[in-house]
């Protein structure tokens, strides 16, 4: 569906399609371990987050110079724009780069010379958001806000990814507290894979303004009040949690309770490439799976504007 609407959950390294890596991986020296495209594209096949987040790391290895994270952003927006998305914020995986020995004013430099240009080229407005690795320690992670100081005009907020289970929000409490002195929105993944009880967290520790999936908060029908009392935006990922097998079909997908309970949900792509499908797919897959109405459709179309960092100056939750 290609009606307006913004992104708020669309990992930057996750848009990176067989063809451009192969691309990238002969232009830079890199040999993958797949024959070809059709290979590579047999292995999105996953039992759960960590089996993708193995590919998703693997694959990073062929982004190497500024004008390879530049051709990674302007393929995105091209895609994002052809499906309604107006505007995009983008996160990205700075010490996943690092790790690699690329530095992160590399990473930063060449996707803004893409999102430098996108209002004009794709008519997207965009942000963007640096997450930090949560199976990485909170050093690493207070290294690497130290590191994106000279590039924070460039950066709108922190994000906190990879593997959840056991990488609860309070272990990064310092980290964002520094983050919020240097005037940086938060938000964080939680209740993907992992427990309900790490949206709390990332909300009373973190002082996050939106969830990133979100999904279990379903198990804690006091959470769900709260979440949707204090309107905290909730940057679903359909096809994603049916990909990383967090519900087994789109069917058993909660969107419809979720809205009915008043949650401010929004519908995200996450990782494209690797999940089958951009937003405008996502949102396709659930109107037919989940017979939506164009109510909520427009429910869903309207939340993500609301929810996104577009008011950059004020955080939209009181705290
Ligand atoms: N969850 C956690 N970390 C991630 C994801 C995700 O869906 N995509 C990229 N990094
Ligand atoms: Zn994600």
């Amino acid at each position: 569906m290609a009606f307006p609407k913004a992104e708020l959950h669309l990992h930057i390294e996750g848009t990176l399609e067989p063809e451009l890596a192969f691309a990238l991986a002969a232009r830079n020296g890199v040999t993958l371990p797949y024959a070809d495209t059709e290979a590579l594209r047999e292995a999105y096949r996953f039992d759960d987050l960590q089996s993708f987040l193995d590919l998703y790391y693997a694959l990073m290895a062929v982004l190497r110079t500024a004008d390879d994270f530049t051709e990674l952003a302007d393929a995105y927006l091209a895609r994002a724009a052809a499906q309604g998305v107006r505007h995009a914020e983008i996160f990205f995986d700075p010490q996943a780069h690092t790790v690699r020995g690329v530095p992160i004013g590399t990473v930063v430099e060449g996707l803004g010379a893409a999102l430098d240009r996108a209002e004009e080229r794709y008519g997207i407005s965009t942000r963007l958001i640096m997450c930090f690795l949560r199976d990485e320690s909170a050093e690493s992670a207070l290294d690497t806000l130290r590191a994106a100081g000279p590039y924070l005009d460039r950066i709108t907020g922190v994000g906190l990814d990879s593997a959840e289970v056991g990488h609860p929000p309070a272990k990064f409490r310092e980290v964002y507290e520094e983050a919020a002195r240097l005037g940086l929105r938060r938000v964080a993944h939680a209740g993907e894979e992992g427990p309900a009880e790490y949206i709390r967290e990332a909300l009373d520790v973190l002082g996050v303004e939106r969830i990133d999936h979100g999904l279990r908060c379903v198990e804690d029908p006091e959470l769900v009040e709260r979440l949707a009392r204090e309107r905290v935006p909730l940057t679903l990922c359909p096809l994603s949690n049916v990909r990383l097998r967090t519900i087994d079909t789109l069917k058993d997908h909660p969107l419809r309770e979720m809205l009915a309970a008043g949650l401010m949900a929004t519908v995200n792509s996450d990782d494209p490439s690797y999940f089958g499908g951009y937003v405008g797919d996502n949102f396709d897959a659930v109107r037919d799976t989940l017979s939506l109405t164009p109510d909520q459709l427009r429910t869903l179309a309207r939340n993500s504007f609301l929810a996104s960092f577009l008011d950059d100056d004020e955080p939209r939750r009181e705290r």
